[in-house]
């Protein structure tokens, strides 16, 4: 398929003497074209030069960004105190738009310092091209009400909606449990069982699942109700 995906690991592959980065555990991942050696950041945020220095590396040209959700660790901004390199640092590096849904536009702009021009507003549903390969942007609110995970070939990169073994929480502002429990047992459940799962931390055992294996091992894709999800979430 020719598809390029890298997985990058905070602490380890880039942000390497960054103790909260290393903490934080977020995985930044480039996608792309093999063959045209383009791809794109998933999340660059913590080392903006380490994560150019990964894509160089290995000849690929970051042509921009693609966001799953306006959280600070996955974007750049303030958390707990510490301010994290993200998007802005980028694109003073890297001239190139930024790939977000439509209803987090709001949220990333407050958290960046971005403004309008410089994100590339989306739907669900939408599609890009890197290189030849398409990127299917899937809205999965919950975790924020404009996550989106972004489908290549069969590789799903899902942000914080789903974990291995988890999935993002959402008692933090913006975040919705009913719109949780649609994203994950409507939308993401229904991908084919080989489709290949890319988180957005490194909070499991393994980097990488499957739905498949998470649709018999991930207590939160097996839950048949959202009252029982409710009563799962105490929102009941
Ligand atoms: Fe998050």
């Amino acid at each position: 398929m020719g598809l390029y995906i890298r997985q990058l690991l905070a602490g380890r592959d880039f942000a390497k003497d960054d103790y909260f980065a290393s903490q934080m555990a977020n995985f930044v991942y480039l996608v792309g074209d093999e063959e045209e050696r383009v791809c794109m950041a998933v999340d660059p945020a913590w080392d903006i030069p380490g994560i150019i220095e990964c894509a160089d590396r290995e000849g690929m040209r970051l042509t921009g960004a693609l966001v799953t959700h306006y959280h600070p660790d996955h974007v750049g901004g303030n958390i707990f105190g510490h301010n994290i390199a993200g998007l802005a640092d980028f694109l003073a590096t890297r001239p190139a738009k930024v790939h977000v849904n439509e209803v987090e536009s709001e949220g990333i702009k407050q958290v960046t310092g971005l403004s309008d021009s410089d994100l590339e507003k989306h739907r669900g549903g939408d599609e890009i091209l890197i290189g030849k390969i398409t990127v299917k942007l899937i809205h999965t609110p919950g975790h924020t009400p404009g996550s989106q995970c972004f489908l290549a070939a069969s590789a799903l990169v899902s942000g914080d909606t789903l974990f291995i073994g988890g999935c993002g929480r959402v008692d933090l502002p913006g975040g919705n449990p009913n719109d949780m429990y649609y994203s994950l047992t409507q939308i993401l459940s229904k991908l084919p069982e080989e489709t290949l799962l890319f988180p957005g931390h490194n909070y499991a055992s393994k980097p990488v699942s499957t739905i498949g294996d998470e649709k018999k091992d991930n207590h939160y894709l097996k839950i048949r109700n959202l009252d029982d999800w409710k009563r799962l979430m105490g929102a009941a």
